[in-house]
């Protein structure tokens, strides 16, 4: 209930500090003031609407999404200029039609000329155009049409080209940033997808073709380099939440992460030096599969425990070293756990609870599905 502090909430229970949201929101809106370049933040971190709104400073316009729920969510409640950036799903296409046809700007990503074949095929009504943004794989190795192939030069003029299409931007994910340790790394990498973004749009220009160009995670966000602002826009996500991998990353530190899970001890083992809470990982996800010198969190303010495993409503904690001083964790008592990544464990939650300070101040209802 609002006004009551967090040891009032049931757990498990995933707390967001929105006085570290808006924090983390401004200082991003800020950072890409400076350089000068348009942010559009992802939504798929947190899915709602309260978040959105922080994120946007309240316009409700360029956003990214990862799901068409997501869109469609935002949609409904006044959100427009929407970039559904997932290689464009075929069984999917009249859905994005319908979402085009009705707002003012929704928009699509496609990596391949088949899915154009599909744009094609499904003409939008009252003259209205396909947006659409051409993903490029610029080092990250996921989705994307290599940047150095000529293919990739060839979809663009294809896109560009086509009636009924228009290319309205370049969309490089720079995922890779999650192998590096420090901001010289981060940089480095924000540094080579930028050069090799930019050197595509030099490519586009010199056949006559114009449009935007988008790069960025939350690590090449956090800490931009001077080259970025000769984007048109970044599309970071996380950095709202932030979390444990991010501060190892080096994008933030451990204190600006915004969201915690909290759980109870439910069990003493004392045959096995452990504690039992009730926190597994239908609470947590299973997400870092572990491999952190904590486990798969860290327990604040008990730099010595280990969430050593999970099973779906059970976690096991031991101690680093020594024996537990069961004393200390009775059944019943609170423990806090700062997540690995928070976009798994957000989605892991149908409802997040609010609180500044620690005094609850509402509730989020996340959208979920695809
Ligand atoms: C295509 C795409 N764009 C943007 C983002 C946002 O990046 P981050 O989560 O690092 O903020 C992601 C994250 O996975 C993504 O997959």
């Amino acid at each position: 209930m609002d006004g009551e502090p967090l040891s009032t909430l049931c757990t498990p229970a995933l707390v967001v500090d929105v006085d570290k949201v808006k924090k983390n929101a401004q200082r991003m809106i800020e950072r890409c003031e400076k350089l000068g370049v348009q942010l559009r933040p992802h939504m798929k971190t947190h899915k709602t609407l309260e978040c959105a709104d922080i994120m946007t400073g309240g316009s409700r316009r360029c956003i990214v999404v990862s799901t068409l729920a997501e869109a469609c969510f935002y949609a409904d409640h006044g959100f427009d200029d929407i970039l559904y950036a997932y290689s464009l799903p075929f069984d999917k296409v009249e859905r994005c039609a319908i979402l085009s046809e009705r707002l003012e700007l929704f928009q699509v990503l496609l990596d391949h000329p088949d899915a154009l074949e599909q744009l094609k095929k499904r003409p939008l009504r009252d003259g209205r155009l396909w947006h659409v943004w051409m993903k490029l794989d610029c080092g990250n190795g996921r989705a994307g049409i290599l940047h150095s192939e000529p293919e990739a030069l060839r979809l663009a003029q294809a896109i560009a080209e086509e009636a009924g299409v228009q290319l309205t931007g370049v969309y490089a994910h720079c995922g890779n940033t999650y192998n590096c340790k420090g901001v010289q790394e981060i940089q480095a990498v924000a540094k080579e997808t930028t050069s090799f973004t930019l050197q595509f749009m030099e490519k586009l220009k010199a056949v006559g073709i114009t449009c935007k160009s988008s790069i960025g995670s939350t690590p090449s966000c956090s800490h931009p380099v001077q080259d970025m602002a000769k984007l048109s826009e970044v599309h970071p996500g996380n950095f709202v939440f932030y979390d444990v991998q991010q501060s190892l990353i080096g994008s933030c530190g451990v204190e600006e992460v915004a969201v915690r899970v909290l759980t109870r001890v439910i069990g003493h083992c004392p045959h096995r030096n452990q504690l039992l809470i009730d926190c597994g990982w239908t609470g947590l996800s299973l997400d870092g599969a572990g491999k952190l010198p904590t486990g798969y969190a860290v327990i604040e303010g008990h730099p010595n425990l280990k969430l050593l495993s999970m099973t779906q409503e059970h976690g096991r904690v031991e101690p680093i070293s020594g024996k537990l001083d069961y004393s200390m964790y009775p059944l019943g008592s609170l423990l806090t756990l700062i997540p690995y990544h928070s976009c798994a464990t957000a989605m892991m939650h149908p409802v997040y609870h609010v609180h500044s300070e620690g005094i609850l101040v509402g509730k989020w209802i996340p959208t979920r599905g695809w």
